[in-house]
């Protein structure tokens, strides 16, 4: 009886310490799949703004426009840009600067639970900044969106050549925000010009995860 109590307590003691360091995700609002704006439309107003706002941006425009990016649209997991194989090399991440309800920091999208995990805490704008040739749109803007590639996920079926194929989805996937972005009436800029390993420490993405694209995203100036 006695040792069936001291279990008890342990057990109680584990389950509670879990709770206290087990981090949540944080559930982005469900994202819009429909809207007024025609796709003919958004591809015919698609450009890049480099004067994007400051103002913040709602949890439902930052999720939108990351559900946009890679958001899962079938019980497969298939997502809104499409890749080859279906084997999804690449992690999607947010440099949140301005986002109302979240913390400033860098998170992790989960596609299929349409939800971010923190990776690192604060505002890293001003040093991605830096890594991106001191663009300024990049410190400026709420959000900035990057893609990362996890290429063994697909090199294991395709060789070199997936290397390729990750890069031509990161492309798809970034035309998606920009189309996204028309139809929110918001601004984003294709960003391409970035010190690789300068990006991936400040946004403190595992290592072997190269940084191949970034977005940053907000309103209109
Ligand atoms: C791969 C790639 C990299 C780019 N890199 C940058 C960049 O680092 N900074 C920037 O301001 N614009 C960058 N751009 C945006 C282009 O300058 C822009 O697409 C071009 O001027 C055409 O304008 P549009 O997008 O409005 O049609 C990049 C675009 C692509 C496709």
């Amino acid at each position: 009886m006695r040792k069936n109590i001291v279990l008890f307590f342990i057990l109680a003691m584990s389950l509670s310490l879990y709770a206290d360091t087990a981090v949540k995700n944080i559930r982005l609002p469900k994202p819009d799949t429909k809207s007024r704006v025609s796709v003919e439309q958004a591809l015919n107003e698609r450009r890049t703004e480099r004067l994007i706002g400051e103002p913040a941006l709602s949890l439902k425009e930052a999720g939108q426009l990351l559900w946009a990016a890679q958001g899962v649209t079938d019980g497969r997991g298939y997502r809104t840009a499409p890749s080859a194989g279906a084997l999804f090399p690449l992690e999607t991440y947010v440099a949140a600067g301005n986002v109302s309800g979240l913390e400033p920091g860098v998170y992790r999208y989960i596609p299929a639970e349409h939800a971010l995990a923190l990776i690192k805490k604060g505002d890293v704008r001003k040093e991605l900044s830096a890594a991106a040739m001191g663009q300024r749109v990049v410190a400026n803007a709420p959000i900035t969106i990057i893609f990362s590639a996890v290429y063994p996920r697909i090199t294991g079926r395709y060789g070199d050549r997936g290397i390729m194929y990750t890069h031509m989805e990161a492309g798809h996937a970034g035309q998606n925000i920009y189309l996204q972005a028309v139809s929110m009436g918001m601004a984003t800029v294709a960003v391409g010009a970035f010190d690789e390993k300068q990006a991936q420490k400040v946004l403190g993405v595992p290592a072997g995860e190269p940084v191949t694209y970034v977005f940053p995203a907000g309103k209109k100036r």
